[in-house]
């Protein structure tokens, strides 16, 4: 390992490009001020960092939102309407599409406010504010203590923390834990729990280009969709009522009509949820070399499956849509990741740093004293983790496909409830639950799903131990998947919603002491057994290790390279995030310029097909230039890039131009940038937004929504 790393050492210009990364980073908005404001500035901001985080009076803050916990949202009226990603949206149009209103297909515009629809179990949420509580937290906490005292120390002091939290009674808090456990903050919310659907476009719009385009720059789809906050005639968070009002915010953001050009100063504001920026480079070869490449492997199996269906039937097209695209999503980011961390040398560039710092550490005898021997340390324990976090991600990718296991799940649930007091509330409980799966359920794609990843499953594994059922079973059947298959769906009834459901309504422990002798029971509990008695207790220690050495790590790298600025990873709470509207070298001798244009959808269209169709009425403001004030130069533009830092979580999110005004929706990244996540590389990470103008031409111009445009702030800050 070090005869290896020297080598790297000598090649020390590669150390240097980690240092000078311009445009990374996530932000805390609280810490801006101090952290930031001074670059935000000489980048061409024109606000200051108190327009963005105040808690004394409404700020830019005040307008975004966490959209449901995965997705982020922003105000942009006085009534509470909100602006997010088409996709972010997906599953509320989804729930309210069926064949005769199609609101996947066609789209929909609410004409006024009784008609925006709600959405069971949607919320926002807003922080009021954030502190550092890491001393209260880390209080009591020493080094000898083993993982398991310092989480128990760190959970009580957490308690305390949010018990004592001056808030007001319908606001809540929560604490999270900031580079790897070394500092904590305290977030105080308000949630809304009445979010109702305003309007969204057509599919062939909000994700034109679909799976073949994602991911992918150049660009042209109009991801947005809109929902409005409604509150208590107080204004304040209330449970779904008729009666409801819509919310009047502390903030909204203002919309510019002026457009981007190169070189404009952007933020993105938003809730991104996962980065690993600080990694050790063996956790970073084993992303590239192990886990993306089988977890690509077992969806690109997945996908053939389901897709093959999806173009014979148009139920399976609607009921299978979000999970195709879901699956899709990571799938093909992972095969962009892996691209651009070997084509970035991220292994190596990881190792010329670590290199770098074990010079540092071992000059200095207090540093070698505590972190002499760390990067071993890190070492050992991958080697630990890269097996077992194999098996595990096999296991999981399988299982989570089948959704026939998800039932079971549901029905093993009501077993363990059995004789306890809380049955009949868990019953109710699985019914939902159950219902929930059937809705988008065919039992014919399920089982040709289980067919092709239980083979893999069985092949991939059997080296590594299977649990003696399966493979009986899989024995006594000739190691035939089809028919295996096909004997299980055949013999259970379970892939049947009426038949599951009336025999829970009418005999709920008749049922279940039938179940219990059932092969496919026995088959579930076997392969979760395993997984849960084989699989998981390594692979938690190995990932405990990994926890304690990271957070080490973290604070070493903290002191040791004293000259860099740190920012912490991802972890879904609010962050800013800045750069300037640029385009790239995706490969040598092209150039990718920044933004898209509406004449760019026109030479993607393919009638009636399934990705790239574009409505009637677009092509006809196309033909006829009816771009209202939207256009710019005779020509409508559709998308943009930029160089600010984001990630899963960030979509939705809105970029700001220098002065806080809404330019674009953020929703995506660009392939050859998707290794942000592990390793930010400014010359080729670019995040996707739609332009502004795109979104208002679409409400206005093609779905008519004039109602909505009259509630917004349009300004032209360039013009001044
Ligand atoms: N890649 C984007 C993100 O990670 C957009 C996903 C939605 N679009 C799609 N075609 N599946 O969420
Ligand atoms: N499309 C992502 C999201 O849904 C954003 C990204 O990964 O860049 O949050």
């Amino acid at each position: 390992m070090y005869k290896h790393l020297k080598k790297i050492l000598l090649s020390g210009f590669l150390f240097i490009a980690t240092l000078v990364h311009a445009g990374d980073g996530m932000w805390l908005p609280q810490l801006l001020a101090q952290l930031n404001e001074k670059e935000m500035k000489s980048m061409g901001m024109k606000i200051s960092a108190a327009d963005i985080y105040n808690i004394n009076k409404g700020s830019l803050k005040d307008a975004i939102v966490s959209f449901g916990g995965f997705c982020t949202g922003e105000i942009i009226s006085s009534k509470g309407l909100i602006l997010t990603n088409h996709h972010c949206g997906f599953s509320s149009i989804q729930n309210h599409s069926t064949i005769d209103h199609n609101y996947i297909r066609d789209g929909f515009w609410s004409r006024n406010e009784a008609e925006e629809m709600p959405n069971k179990g949607l919320f926002v949420t807003f922080i009021v504010r954030i502190e550092d509580v890491s001393k209260a937290v880390l209080s009591g906490v020493t080094s000898s203590m083993s993982e398991k005292e310092r989480q128990s120390t760190i959970d009580k002091n957490i308690a305390a923390v949010q018990k004592n939290t001056k808030q007001e009674d319908y606001q809540k808090n929560f604490v999270r834990a900031f580079f790897n456990g070394n500092q904590y903050f305290l977030f105080v919310t308000e949630t809304y729990n009445d979010i109702r659907l305003v309007g969204a476009p057509p599919s062939s719009i909000g994700n034109f280009g679909k799976d073949t385009d994602n991911w992918i720059w150049p660009r042209h789809t109009g991801d947005f969709s809109m929902f409005r906050i409604y509150a208590g005639k107080d204004n304040k968070p209330a449970d779904y009522s008729p009666d409801n009002v819509p919310y009047t915010p502390k903030k909204y953001l203002s919309i510019s009509l002026d457009g981007v050009a190169k070189n404009d100063f952007t933020m993105v504001f938003g809730f991104p949820g996962r980065t690993n920026e600080y990694l050790y480079s063996e956790a970073v070869r084993q992303i590239v070399e192990i886990n993306d490449p089988v977890r690509i492997q077992i969806r690109d199996k997945a996908l053939a499956v389901i897709d093959a269906f999806m173009r014979k039937d148009e139920k399976i097209k609607i009921q299978y849509a979000s999970k195709f695209a879901g699956i899709s999503n990571a799938w093909k980011k992972w095969q962009g990741e892996v691209l651009g961390l070997t084509k970035t040398k991220a292994v190596a560039k990881k190792q010329a740093y670590e290199a770098e710092f074990q010079k540092r550490v071992d000059n200095n005898p207090t540093w070698k004293k505590a972190y002499g021997s760390l990067l071993n340390e890190l070492a050992a324990a991958y080697e630990q983790f890269g097996p077992v976090s194999r098996s595990r991600d096999v296991f999981l990718e399988v299982y989570s496909k089948i959704e026939l296991f998800a039932i079971v799940a549901q029905i093993n649930n009501l077993i363990k409830a059995e004789g306890q007091q809380n049955f009949d509330a868990t019953l109710e409980k699985v019914k939902e639950k159950l219902q929930d799966i059937y809705k988008d359920y065919n039992a014919e794609v399920d089982e040709k799903l289980f067919a092709t990843l239980m083979e893999f499953y069985y092949e991939d594994q059997k080296d590594q131990g299977l649990p003696k059922e399966l493979t009986d079973f899989v024995t006594s059947k000739d190691q035939n998947f089809a028919a295996i298959a096909a004997h299980i769906y055949k013999t259970t009834t379970l892939d049947q919603e009426d038949v599951t459901l009336n025999a829970l309504n009418d005999d709920p422990n008749g049922f279940l002491e039938k179940f219990k002798n059932d092969n496919l029971f026995d088959l579930y509990k076997a392969l979760i057994n395993n997984y849960v008695a084989n699989i998981a207790p390594t692979y938690n220690t190995a990932d405990d290790r990994i926890q304690e050495l990271q957070r080490t790590y973290m604070k070493a790298q903290m002191e040791v390279f004293k000259e860099k600025k740190f920012y912490p990873d991802a972890n879904s709470t609010m962050r800013v995030t800045y750069g300037k509207v640029n385009g790239y070298e995706p490969k040598d001798a092209v150039w990718y310029e920044i933004s898209t244009h509406l004449s760019g959808v026109m030479e993607k269209y393919k009638p009636g097909d399934y990705e790239f169709d574009v409505p009637e009425k677009l092509r006809e403001l196309y033909k006829n230039k009816d771009y209202g004030p939207y256009g710019e130069n005779g020509k409508m533009p559709v998308c943009f890039i930029g160089t600010n830092h984001t990630t899963g979580g960030n979509s939705g999110s809105p970029a700001l131009d220098a002065y806080g005004n809404l330019i674009g929706l953020n929703f995506d990244r660009a392939w050859e940038g998707t290794m942000s996540d592990i390793n930010y590389d400014p010359s080729i990470c670019r995040n996707i937004m739609v332009d502004i103008r795109y979104v208002l031409f679409l409400v206005d111009k093609f779905a008519g929504a004039t109602r909505l445009i009259d509630e917004m702030k349009l300004v032209h800050p360039k013009k001044h």
